[in-house]
C-alpha cells in the first residue's frame, strides 16, 4: 500500500511507521466508513459494518487491528477466535448497542416466546448470544425475507431501522425501542433548507434515521449502498444524512461531486459526527500495534452461542 503524501509531515511519518509495522507483525486494518480520513487512508480495507464483519471471517493475518467501535471489534473476535483482534481504543462504544443491554434483552424476551429474535450487529456479545440471525443496515430486509413469512419476529436494538424494514417487508415485528445518538439528531426541517438551497441535490440517508426524515430521502441505505449509490447516479450534488466520516470515501470516489453534510438539529452540537469513531487515531493505532493490546477478550461460552447468529447472517450475505 502507499501513504498519501500530500498529508501533513508528521502524520505521513506516523502512517509510514504503522504501514511498515503492520508488515513486520502480520496484522491486517480494518477501517469503518466514520473513521477519521488519516485512518481510512492506512487501512488494508475500508467498508460498512457487513463487509468488515465478511472481510474479519474470511482474513489469515495474524492480527486484525479494528479501527471502528467496540461491537465491530467483537463481532471480528466472534467470527476469528484464534486470531487477535486489537481495539485501539476500548472506550471506543456506540450509543445504539448501549440502549440494549443484554439482560434486560432477556427479560424482554420472556414476553415473546416463539419469536425469531433478529438483531442488528450493533449490538454487545451478550445480546448476540441470544439472538437467532443478526443484520446489518445492509442485508437487514433480506434477513427479514428469508424467515417464514408468518414468522414472529423481535428486532433489535434501533427503532428506526426496525420500522423502517418492517415498512418495506410488511413483516409482524415487535422492536426495541433504541436509538443511535448520531442518527437521531437530523432534523427534516434543516435538510429541507438545504433542498431550498440546492433543490437538484439528491437526499442520501442511512436507514437509522427519524421515520421524518427518511421520508425525504431521495435513497435510504448502509454507508456501503450510499457510497454505490453516489457513484452511480447522475445526480452531481447530494445531501448526506449520516454520519459525516463517509464524506471523505464519498469524496473521494467523486471529484468531480459535490457533498453536503446534513446538519444536527442543534448545529452547534457537532454531533454528526460519531465521537466514538473519531476516538480512533493513528497514535492509538501504532501503540496498539506496537503493544499488540488492548485485545478483545471474549467468554468462549458467550462467543460460541453468538457465533450461530452472525454466521446464519453471513450465509444470506447481501
Ligand atoms: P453500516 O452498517 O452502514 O456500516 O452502519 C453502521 C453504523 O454504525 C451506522 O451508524
Ligand atoms: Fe453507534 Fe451511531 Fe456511532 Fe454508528 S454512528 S457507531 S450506531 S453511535
Amino acid at each position: 500500500m502507499t501513504v498519501d503524501n500530500k498529508l501533513p509531515s508528521p502524520e505521513t511519518e506516523l502512517a509510514a511507521r504503522i504501514v511498515r509495522l503492520k508488515k513486520e507483525k502480520g496484522a491486517v486494518i480494518l477501517a469503518h466508513y466514520y473513521t477519521l480520513p488519516e485512518v481510512q487512508r492506512i487501512a488494508d480495507f475500508t467498508g460498512d459494518s457487513l463487509a468488515l464483519s465478511q472481510q474479519a471471517a474470511r482474513t489469515d493475518a495474524r492480527i486484525i487491528l479494528f479501527a471502528g467501535v467496540h461491537f465491530m471489534a467483537e463481532t471480528a473476535k466472534i467470527l476469528s477466535p484464534d486470531k487477535k483482534v486489537l481495539l485501539p481504543e476500548p472506550a471506543a462504544g456506540c450509543s445504539l448497542a448501549d440502549s440494549c443491554r443484554a439482560e434486560d434483552f432477556a427479560e424482554f424476551l420472556k414476553s415473546y416466546p416463539g419469536h425469531t429474535v433478529v438483531s442488528y450487529v450493533n449490538t454487545s456479545v451478550g445480546v448476540k448470544a441470544l439472538t437467532d440471525i443478526c443484520c446489518t443496515s445492509s442485508n437487514a430486509v433480506d434477513v427479514i425475507r428469508s424467515l417464514p413469512s408468518d414468522a414472529k419476529i423481535v428486532f433489535a436494538p434501533d427503532r428506526n431501522l426496525g420500522n423502517y424494514i418492517r415498512g418495506v417487508t410488511g413483516r409482524d415485528m415487535v422492536v426495541w425501542d433504541g436509538a443511535c445518538g448520531v442518527h437521531e439528531e437530523f432534523s427534516l426541517e434543516k435538510i429541507l433548507e438545504l433542498k431550498k438551497k440546492y433543490p437538484e441535490a439528491k437526499v442520501l440517508a442511512h436507514p437509522e434515521c427519524k421515520k421524518t426524515v427518511l421520508l425525504a430521502a431521495d435513497y435510504i441505505g448502509s454507508t456501503a449502498a450510499l457510497l454505490r449509490f453516489a457513484s452511480t447516479d447522475p445526480a452531481d450534488t447530494f445531501i448526506v444524512v449520516t454520519e459525516a466520516g463517509i464524506l471523505y470515501q464519498m469524496r473521494k470516489e467523486n471529484p468531480g461531486k459535490t457533498f453536503i453534510p446534513a446538519p444536527p438539529e442543534d448545529a452547534s452540537c457537532g454531533c454528526n459526527n460519531c465521537a466514538f469513531m473519531k476516538m480512533v487515531t493513528l497514535d492509538k493505532i501504532y501503540r496498539a500495534l506496537l503493544d499488540e493490546s488492548p485485545e478483545v477478550v471474549l467468554d468462549e461460552e458467550i462467543r460460541r452461542k453468538a457465533e450461530g447468529s452472525i454466521r446464519r447472517m453471513l450465509e444470506i450475505g447481501k
